[in-house]
């Protein structure tokens, strides 16, 4: 391998990222009240196998155990989300102090390692409570929203100085509110355009809350980014195609946090926003954050297709392309997050780049006790490698996290796709680093 940590300079950012319903389990323990993701995955064919999250990998009980893995792993920087109806069983009102002591152990634990703590307020569970009031729906959300952002910063702002408002609002929303394949299973355009625009005013809310009650604290947001190319770039109608949908899947969602509106003049049916839009929401859609979080996996390849309503494209699947593919069946392609770097940094008003999550998931086999997933540490090389690529060309990327640290509950795939660096056996709970942990950990090691 050709380059080293070192390349990258002393301040740029290792870590590992997880996300609160993928692996905490005790769904129902010590007060906690129900989430979206609860009752969705109880209900039959909603998930793949049936699976649901309320054991997952116990980290609610095995999180020193965890931590100390992340620690021994020389991972500096742990992105975690916190589980928002853990603190709020109801959504609002009444603070469960039980949810409260989790995450305040849970930080204590990382500092106590060495480790940074870096938190993701929103990461897809809404508590059912809310959901039962209209959800990302109902406007109210943004006071719901705020009141919980209060309250953890509040209680964990002291500690932990590094604060993500949301993760993916465009996935949420347009695979839990549109498309009806993640919780809540919501369906149609206007249940979506309703919650992309409530997300959109609390992703830049809960900025303005953080900053007003945490002076000191770092304050970033994430996005999905996948870079698009026109399957058959020499016709016009695949390139207009790929245009809609990258300013749906793209540029929904940073535009108007950096002062730039929706990208309404690429996608017509955007307009239809504006039924939801209030006096001064152009502005209040707008914060200055200290960083933007990137998140990649893939490049997509886009086809006209004059059947799909509002953007006329379809994608066209890594496996029926004749190309490297994962268990998500997502083309292993590297200068895509080249590329997507590229583009946020051609945004003037970011001022720096954390790539919050990269990873892969790929079919494992334990033999011997021991997991050889060369693939898994080849996608991480060559991922890594392309970020640097971007950093020497001046990019202003100072991080990067891999997703994940241990295979968990992956959303409407159940456990099926494995992510993790450490190998789960979900009967035993027992937890085995993988040949890709070992190499992150090796690549990391501050004294080579
Ligand atoms: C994005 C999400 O943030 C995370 O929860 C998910 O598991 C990974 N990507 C992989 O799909």
């Amino acid at each position: 391998m050709s380059f080293a940590r070192k390349d990258f300079g002393d301040n740029f950012n290792w870590g590992v990222s997880t996300a609160a319903y993928q692996i905490e389990g005790a769904h129902d323990a010590d007060g906690k009240g129900l989430s979206i993701w609860d009752s969705f995955s109880q209900k039959k064919r909603n998930i793949l196998l049936g699976e649901n999250g309320n054991e997952a990998c116990n980290f609610y009980q095995k999180y020193e155990e965890d931590i100390a893995l992340i620690r021994q792993l020389n991972i500096p920087v742990y992105r975690f989300s916190i589980s928002w109806s853990r603190i709020f069983p109801e959504g609002i009102g009444k603070v469960n102090s039980e949810g409260i002591d989790f995450y305040n152990r849970l930080i204590d634990c990382c500092l106590a390692q060495g480790l940074m703590p870096w938190v993701t307020l929103y990461h897809w569970d809404l508590p059912d409570a809310l959901q039962q009031k209209g959800g990302w729906v109902n406007r109210s959300i943004v006071q719901w929203f705020s009141e919980f952002v209060e309250c953890c910063i509040n209680n964990f702002g002291d500690r932990v100085k590094h604060w993500m408002i949301l993760n993916e609002p465009m996935v949420f929303t347009g695979a839990g509110y549109f498309l009806g394949v993640h919780a809540p299973g919501k369906k149609g355009l206007g249940n979506f355009l309703a919650a992309a625009h409530h997300a959109a005013l609390c992703q830049a809310e809960g900025g303005r809350i953080v900053r007003s009650l945490c002076a000191d604290a770092k304050i970033g947001t994430t996005f999905s980014y996948s870079y698009l190319e026109p399957y058959r770039p020499n016709l016009v109608r695949d390139c207009k195609a790929t245009a809609k949908v990258d300013a749906l899947i793209n540029r929904m969602f940073i535009e108007p946090l950096l002062g730039m509106g929706y990208p309404i003049k690429d996608l017509a049916v955007l307009n239809r926003i504006e039924r939801y839009m209030k006096q001064d929401d152009e502005v209040n859609l707008a914060f200055d954050m200290d960083f933007i979080g990137l998140q990649n996996y893939t490049r997509e390849l886009i086809k006209y297709s004059p059947f799909v309503p509002f953007v006329n494209a379809k994608i066209i699947k890594a496996s029926k392309r004749n190309v490297p593919y994962t268990q998500m069946d997502w083309e292993v392609y590297p200068p895509s997050i080249y590329e997507a770097l590229k583009k946020f940094n051609s945004y003037p008003a970011i001022k720096e780049i954390i790539v919050t999550e990269n990873g892969v998931a790929f079919k494992d086999t334990l033999q011997d006790g021991r997991i050889e997933d060369t693939d898994r540490v080849n996608y991480l090389k060559d991922h890594i490698e392309q970020v640097l690529r971007a950093k020497k060309e001046g990019v202003k990327v100072n991080g990067y996290f891999v997703w994940t640290l241990m295979d968990n509950f992956e959303w409407a795939e159940g456990f099926n796709p494995k992510f993790g660096l450490v190998h789960i056996d979900f009967k035993t709970q027992q937890r085995i680093v993988k040949d890709s942990g070992k190499w992150y950990a090796q690549f990391l090691n501050p004294s080579i």
